[in-house]
């Protein structure tokens, strides 16, 4: 008989001594429950044990006021003491986005591996190479003692174009978003390691993101970024979500009861829900609206989780039942993703950099986009006698984007002196030289280098060459927006005098958003290698020659010009506070900030639905990218499988690779709905074929694209009627195939 509950032991004890050597508490038996083994340690911490577990603190940026950073604390993002006694390890907390960072550089020798941005991974359209990357991410955290990784599944949809921090993000859709985010998740948390989904909710903006206040109806929340966070949630599962910075409809995201009862009371969400760092605002508030961990409480005001929450729960303004909550979610997630059983410790044994940064770079080679190649200039030959590389660093490195999310790269990363050295700076790139790895395919080429300062040296570089690639940055990061959609400095009119040479001319991009191409018909093809990590300058290489056929698809719509998007002019929008040394309230008093931003405007309908329902026409929607080969959708239908609750429902789609090369295609699948809103993605699959093959691939639809959120009932619906289903080679396409299916109205409780 195994004996593992501790209520027999103060029984057993005395009468029987021998077998009391044996007998383990409740928590530490992994064959029972997370839900009884969470509630067994919950019920034997003191109320001082609880407490300190709902206050994270002492990153690299110190503890509040005086207080100095205990040893055991590794740095990065921040530190909760462990209770040795019940065998709670400390919360090792780290960022983020795209692979495991060191604030600062403070231990030089901790560098990782950086993923490209979230442009990359969503645009691959592939979540068993999110749950890879998760997957790489998780390995790096743990390996480095880590347990809690402030990543790995930013679902903010993208909505403007401008905002800083869109290179963590997955897009404008909810169905990837979504998807990418819990496939993600899923492969951190496979290595004992809890993710977060982040930021709850609706930072389409940077720009005073610590005060705005985004206004929306609750319909069109549900419908757009809510979705991709309940799909994030619900299939991912991840241990944290974060609240935001920025209010919703009035309140702060971290003590806002809608949006923190939302995924605990309707997306049976078991975890915790912590701040960002410096987004807490309140004790009773917060805690009664649903807030468990007060996190970074050193950029907070005051520590509102510590004495205060003592003090609240003592006068029963928040009840010790809440805080039972708040302690039993933490452990509970803690043991859900093996974080209890398996601690995570600082290693000293070598780590697979190889495989790690093969990760990387496969998902770079997935991702980036092949916008505009006429005339077929590309791939190249590595015949070419003589290319001219201009710009961009190409010589040394790939860019990266800035903020809590900036990686360390093994070698260090490669700083521009010359722009702001302070946070969210400085600007950094990764050592992985595109040039490099283009000489290393064409070993017997000329390969040569202007850093395109000086435009008059790279055009007679140019003209003496065979080819020119012109490499373009844009350098976004956490804490602003950008105020347009230009490229940085001269780097237009290097393009412009470029071109003018007459040789071809191939323009590869690294920015963290879509940029305006004045010089757009003047070159020759466009490569958007938006920031592609810590082993982008093979992959770019590989693109460029052939040896990667180009797959990646946009995700965010690509505008011709501001006038189209949704909120041509944000206030303040380009001003960095930080980088002017000045707070945000000195900040403000001289400078408009906007206050509020009204989400109604785009709604549920967010990026190409935006397009469609304005009957604007972007530069590139949504699903769009080019490859090497060409393919052919030759036939699609529709099959219902209602037998379940399931209410599945698949498009069969077939396809044809028409080109002389193999390569991959996205299989997007869109719906009309009969009540005449914008067109939405309900199924995509990325399928590989061989030149000449012929493929037939089932694409599941998500009921959840098809049906609407009604306030008034709570509920999700799907309507009656008739739904024109196309697949099509992206979001605002008209080739590709059509055909219809029926439906009855469906309720699908929320
Ligand atoms: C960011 C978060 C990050 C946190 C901790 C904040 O500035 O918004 O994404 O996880 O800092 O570094």
């Amino acid at each position: 008989m195994k004996i593992s509950h501790i209520f027999l032991m103060s029984s057993m004890l005395v009468s029987m001594p021998s077998l009391a050597l044996s007998v383990e508490p409740v928590w530490k038996d992994s064959s029972l429950s997370t839900e009884a083994r969470a509630k067994a340690l919950v019920k034997a911490m003191t109320q001082e044990e609880k407490l300190q577990l709902v206050v994270s603190r002492y990153g690299v940026h110190g503890g509040p006021g005086n207080e100095s950073v205990p040893k055991e604390a590794l740095g990065s993002a921040g530190y909760v003491p462990g209770i040795p006694r019940l065998g709670i390890p400390a919360q090792q907390i780290t960022d983020a986005s795209l692979g495991i960072t060191n604030p600062q550089n403070v231990r030089p020798g901790d560098a990782a591996t950086s993923l490209p941005s979230g442009q990359i991974l969503s645009g691959t359209f592939d979540p068993d190479l999110a749950y890879e990357a998760g997957q790489m991410m998780g390995k790096e955290a743990y390996h480095r003692g880590f347990n809690v990784l402030l990543g790995g599944g930013g679902a903010v949809l993208v909505r403007d174009p401008r905002n800083g921090r869109n290179f963590e993000y997955l897009g404008e859709d909810s169905l990837v978003a979504g998807n990418m985010a819990a496939a993600q998740i899923q492969g951190v948390q496979s290595q004992h390691v809890i993710a977060t989904a982040k930021q709850f909710a609706f930072g389409a903006i940077e720009t005073n993101r610590m005060k705005v206040d985004m206004r929306i109806g609750e319909k069109e929340a549900r419908e757009s970024d809510l979705l991709a966070f309940e799909i994030a949630v619900k299939q991912g599962k991840p241990g944290a979500i974060m609240c935001a910075y920025n209010k919703v409809n009035g309140d702060y995201s971290c003590e806002n009861s809608y949006l923190l009862q939302l995924p605990k009371k309707n997306w049976a969400y078991r975890g915790y829900i912590l701040t960002d760092w410096g987004a807490t605002h309140s004790t009773e508030k917060s805690a009664n609206a649903g807030l468990d961990q007060e996190s970074g409480a050193s950029f907070d005001s005051k520590v509102f989780f510590g004495k205060d929450l003592k003090r609240a729960i003592a006068k029963g303004e928040v009840s010790q039942g809440r805080l039972d909550n708040m302690v039993y979610r933490i452990v509970y997630s803690l043991m859900d993703v093996g974080a209890y059983d398996h601690p995570s410790y600082k290693s000293n044994q070598p780590e697979d950099v190889a495989a790690n940064e093969a990760v990387s770079q496969k998902v770079a080679e997935n991702g980036i986009v092949l916008l505009k190649n006429s005339h077929n200039v590309l791939p190249l030959s590595p015949q070419i006698k003589k290319i001219a590389i201009i710009g961009g660093k190409a010589d040394q490195g790939v860019m990266s984007g800035g903020g809590s999310s900036q990686v360390t790269a093994r070698g260090g990363n490669i700083i521009d002196q010359t722009r702001t050295q302070i946070w969210p700076g400085p600007v950094s790139y990764f050592p992985s030289s595109p040039m490099k790895a283009i000489q290393a395919l064409a070993p017997n080429t000329k390969v040569d280098f202007a850093t395109g300062n000086n435009i008059q040296e790279a055009v007679a570089l140019a003209s003496h060459a065979d080819v020119a690639i012109v490499f373009a940055t844009k350098w976004s990061a956490e804490g602003f927006d950008s105020a347009n959609l230009e490229l940085f400095g001269n780097q237009n009119q290097l393009i412009e005098a470029v071109a003018k040479t007459g040789k071809p001319v191939i323009v590869v991009l690294e920015t963290g958003n879509p940029v305006e191409m004045p010089w757009l018909n003047n070159v020759d093809a466009v490569v958007e290698a938006w920031y592609p990590g810590t082993s982008g300058g093979p992959a770019i290489a590989n693109i460029l020659f052939g040896k990667v056929n180009p797959s990646g698809r946009l995700t965010t719509t690509w505008p011709k010009a501001l006038s189209q998007v949704p909120y041509p002019y944000i206030a303040g929008a380009g001003h960095m506070p930080a980088i002017q040394k000045l707070n945000v309230k000195q900040y403000s008093a001289h400078n408009q900030l906007v206050s509020s931003v009204n989400l109604n405007e785009d709604g549920a309908n967010v990026g190409y639905r935006w397009y469609e329902q304005k009957r604007l026409t972007p530069l590139y929607s949504f699903g769009y990218g080019l490859s090497y080969t060409t393919f052919k959708y030759k036939k699609i239908n529709v099959v219902k499988d209602f037998t379940s609750d399931q209410h599945l429902i698949t498009a069969n789609v077939t396809i044809e690779n028409t080109g002389k090369r193999d390569g991959a295609d996205v299989i997007q699948v869109y719906g009309k709905m009969p009540d005449g809103t914008p067109s939405r993605l309900l199924g995509f699959k990325k399928v590989d074929l061989k030149a000449g093959e012929t493929k037939t691939v089932a694409v599941t639809l998500f009921p959840a694209s098809l049906s609407h959120y009604l306030p008034e009932k709570h509920d999700w619906e799907i309507n009656p009627g008739s739904y024109e289903i196309f697949v099509r080679p992206n979001a605002l396409s008209t080739d590709g195939l059509k055909t219809t299916m029926h439906l009855d109205k469906i309720d699908l409780p929320d």
